[in-house]
């Protein structure tokens, strides 16, 4: 396809992707609580908004669900709803996320856990500009996207809630780990079980954190995939 057939179909396709996502964060903003810890009903808003486009048929089945040519969240649903009706039973009062992209992700995590605990100051990171402008929805409460930092200019701080899906490299997740993570009440890390990563980054270091945390800490992990394959994977520290 043209290049510049394709950006005019990504242009449209990112209108219409964020006003789903609009829809749903207006409705999650008006939903029960409980509802915001059913898996069933998490997976059908996770749908309902689209996956980001994603040309190496990695979703499986989830495919269907896949936004043509255009942002969305960039997850299993399954994964990530079985993640987020886990962290509905925990207090969050800060999440940071590392690794925006297009910022859906943020967008309905920080949409849901807004709701739960009002409040909540929610943030994303990322090194590049996030091109789909999740970033321009209104949400209940201030939500910041920031463009241009990594972890290493939050060291200092510490969150209740951080996920890391930033640079995959083993080294990168050591250094947001020891950055963000590690002070973090609740870590979430994506592609715990991603062959596309490889065994030597994500994977890796979550096998080593289970065995140095041992005994410390509870470990959750959601590795759902329709074809069973190694796609992703959620992987949830908490103390
Ligand atoms: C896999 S994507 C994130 C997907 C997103 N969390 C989601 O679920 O849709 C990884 C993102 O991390 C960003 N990134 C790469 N290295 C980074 C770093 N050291 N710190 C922060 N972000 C980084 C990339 O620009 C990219 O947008």
């Amino acid at each position: 396809m043209k290049r510049r057939l394709k950006k005019w179909i990504y242009a449209i396709g990112s209108r219409v992707a964020v006003k789903k996502l609009e829809r749903v964060i207006r409705e999650i903003e008006n939903t029960e609580t409980e509802k915001l810890a059913d898996g069933a009903f998490l997976e059908a808003k996770i749908r309902q908004i689209g996956l980001r486009h994603d040309g190496r048929g990695l979703y499986g089945d989830d495919g269907r669900d896949m936004n043509f040519l255009a942002p969305g969240l960039w997850q299993i649903p399954g994964q990530l709803a079985g993640a987020m009706a886990l962290l509905a039973r925990h207090r969050i009062a800060s999440f940071l996320e590392v690794g925006t992209a297009d910022g859906f992700t943020f967008s309905f995590m920080a949409a849901c856990l807004l709701r739960l605990n009002p409040g909540l100051k929610a943030t994303t990171i990322d090194i590049n500009p996030n091109p789909a402008s999740s970033s321009r929805i209104a949400f209940a409460a201030p939500v910041e996207f920031v463009v241009g930092k990594t972890s290493d200019a939050f060291a200092e701080r510490v969150f209740d809630l951080v996920f890391i899906d930033g640079n995959h490299s083993y080294e990168w997740v050591v250094r947001d780990y020891q950055n963000v993570g590690r002070q973090a009440r609740v870590c979430m890390f994506h592609d715990i079980n991603d062959q596309l990563c490889g065994e030597q980054s994500v994977p890796r270091f979550w096998k080593e954190l289970k065995v140095a945390e041992s005994g410390r800490a509870d470990f959750h992990e959601f590795l759902f995939h329709s074809s069973s394959d190694k796609v992703m994977g959620i992987g949830i520290r908490i103390r």
